[in-house]
């Protein structure tokens, strides 16, 4: 069932511990992050401005947007002064050395 939603991204190789990779799925800009081992996926678009955050700076698990300097927390999606406000948050899983990224049909 829910494993029909997972679409196939980058090589496993491609995203080192402590990066950020920016991937297009099904059109959707999708950050992909790996930190503290795992794999991580949150929309590429800050919901401020609408920057991109692949350009701006990983901290643990805390990415700050270029252009204004939003935080937000990879694992929940959340700004760290409003937690109300959140990226959009995408599962993944490494499957025979690739990211996989759960797109539901109804985003
Ligand atoms: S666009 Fe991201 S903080 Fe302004």
């Amino acid at each position: 069932m829910s494993q029909d939603s997972f679409v196939g991204s980058i090589k496993e190789s491609e995203l080192k511990e402590g990066q950020m990779k920016a991937v297009r799925i099904k059109g959707k800009p999708i950050l992909l992050v790996r930190q503290g081992g795992q794999v991580y996926g949150v929309s590429n678009r800050c919901p401020h401005m609408g920057c991109t955050l692949e350009h701006g700076i990983l901290r643990d698990y805390l990415v700050m947007c270029p252009c204004h300097g939003w935080k937000f927390d990879v694992r929940t999606g959340e700004y760290q002064e409003i937690k109300q406000v959140t990226l959009e948050c995408y599962r993944c899983k490494v499957e025979n050395g690739k990211i996989h990224i759960e797109i539901s049909k109804d985003k």
